[in-house]
C-alpha cells in the first residue's frame, strides 16, 4: 500500500546542528554543538518541572525580588539555577547574564570556555499559575579574541550574536534556534527525550493579519503607536481589520508571530520610558530570530540588533514580525521625526 510508514531517519537537534556546521565548512570544534546540548538539557529539565509544577508545589512566589523589582516566582528561581549550573558545568561558557541575577556570572578558570550566554530563564512568569504557555530565551556571543571573558564581551550589539533561540513550554515543548543560517524549530519527543526537527527553515510571511500589543497601556502610548494601531483596526480602502492576539508571554507571542506573521510590539510609552522588555536576553535573541526568518525587528527608530548595550539589564522598545507590517509601523514613526 501507499500508506506512509513512520520515519526511521529522524533528525535530532544535535544531528541537525552538526550537519549545518559541517555544511558551512566551518572549522567547527564542536564547542557550539556541546554548548547547545547543555542548553537543550536545561530546557528538558525546566519543561518537566513546568509540567508538574502544580503537583510538586512549584507554583507561586519564591519570596524575593529581582534587580528589576519584580517578585520572583519559584519557577523563575529554579529555572535560573538549572541554567547557571548546567552552563557552568558545560565548560563552554565564560560569562553568563540572567534576568534573575543582578550581576553577570564570570565563570572560574576551571570551567571557562569561549561563549557567553545571556538568558531569560523563565519568560512569562505572570502566566505560570494559570498553566498558560511560558518559555526560556537565550542568546550566545563568543568572547572577543584575547579576552578572558568580561562584561564587555556581552555589552555588544545583538548583530554580533552567534546563536539565539527560545524554548516554549506549551501544548508541546518547542525549541526554535538560529545559528546565523536561518531558523529551525524542533519539538520535544518526551518519550525519546530528544528535540526533533519539525519546523525546518521557518520564514515569516511578508504580511500578517494579527497584531499583538498590551493595549491596556493605550493611555500611555505615544502618537505613532496609537495612530498605527488605529490604522489596522479601522482600515480604509476596503481592507479588513487585523485580529488581536496577546498572550503576555513574549516567547508565545513571538512564536505565533514567526509562524503566522503579523506584528508583536512592546513600545516605550509615557510611563515606561524604554519599554518593558530587556535588551540583552529578550529583545536581542527575538530580533535575531526574526531577521533570520526574513522579518523586521525595530525600536521604532532603528534596528534592534544595532543597539549597543551599556547595561546588562537595560530595556528596549520592541516591534517585530512580518516585514510589511513592521515597516508600516516605522512609517508612522517617521512622520513624527
Ligand atoms: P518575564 O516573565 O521574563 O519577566 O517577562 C515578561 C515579559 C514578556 O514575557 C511579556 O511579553 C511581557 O512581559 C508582558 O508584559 P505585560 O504584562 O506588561 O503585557
Ligand atoms: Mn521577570
Ligand atoms: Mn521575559
Ligand atoms: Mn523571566
Amino acid at each position: 500500500s501507499n500508506e506512509e510508514l513512520p520515519s526511521t531517519d529522524i533528525i535530532t537537534l544535535t544531528r541537525h546542528v552538526l550537519a549545518q556546521q559541517f555544511q558551512l565548512g566551518a572549522i567547527a570544534t564542536g564547542d557550539l554543538t556541546l554548548l547547545l546540548t547543555a542548553i537543550q538539557t536545561t530546557s528538558k529539565f525546566i519543561a518537566t518541572n513546568v509540567r508538574k509544577a502544580r503537583l510538586i508545589n512549584l507554583v507561586g512566589l519564591a519570596g524575593n525580588s529581582n534587580v528589576q523589582g519584580e517578585e520572583q516566582k519559584k519557577l523563575d528561581v529554579l529555572s535560573n539555577d538549572i541554567m547557571v549550573n548546567s552552563l557552568r558545568a558545560s565548560g563552554k561558557t565564560a560569562v553568563l547574564v540572567s534576568e534573575e541575577l543582578e550581576e553577570a556570572v564570570i565563570i572560574e578558570d576551571k570551567f571557562k570556555g569561549k561563549y557567553c550566554v545571556v538568558f531569560d530563564p523563565l519568560d512569562g512568569s505572570s502566566n505560570i499559575d494559570a498553566g498558560v504557555n511560558i518559555g526560556t530565551i537565550f542568546g550566545v556571543y563568543q568572547i572577543a579574541p584575547g579576552s578572558k571573558g568580561t562584561i564587555s564581551d556581552v555589552l555588544r550589539p545583538g548583530s554580533e550574536m552567534v546563536a539565539a533561540g527560545y524554548t516554549m513550554y506549551g501544548s508541546s515543548c518547542n525549541l526554535v534556534l538560529s545559528t546565523g543560517n536561518g531558523v529551525n524549530g524542533y519539538t520535544l519527543d518526551t518519550a525519546l527525550g530528544e528535540f526533533i526537527l519539525t519546523h525546518p527553515d521557518i520564514k515569516i510571511p511578508s504580511r500578517g493579519k494579527i497584531y499583538s500589543f498590551n493595549e491596556g497601556n493605550s493611555m500611555y502610548f505615544h502618537k505613532p503607536v496609537v495612530n498605527y494601531l488605529n490604522s489596522i483596526k479601522y482600515p480604509t480602502t476596503g481592507k479588513l481589520p487585523y485580529s488581536a492576539r496577546y498572550i503576555g508571554s513574549m516567547v508565545a507571542d513571538v512564536h505565533r508571530t514567526l509562524l503566522y506573521g503579523g506584528i508583536f510590539g512592546y513600545p516605550d510609552d509615557k510611563k515606561s520610558k524604554s519599554g518593558k522588555l530587556r535588551l540583552l536576553y529578550e529583545a536581542f535573541p527575538m530580533a535575531y530570530l526574526t531577521e533570520q526568518a526574513g522579518g523586521v525587528a525595530s525600536t521604532g527608530h532603528g534596528r534592534i540588533l544595532d543597539v549597543v548595550p551599556t547595561n546588562i539589564h537595560q530595556r528596549c522598545p520592541v516591534f517585530l514580525g512580518s516585514r510589511d507590517d513592521v515597516n508600516d509601523l516605522i512609517r508612522f514613526y517617521e512622520e513624527y521625526e
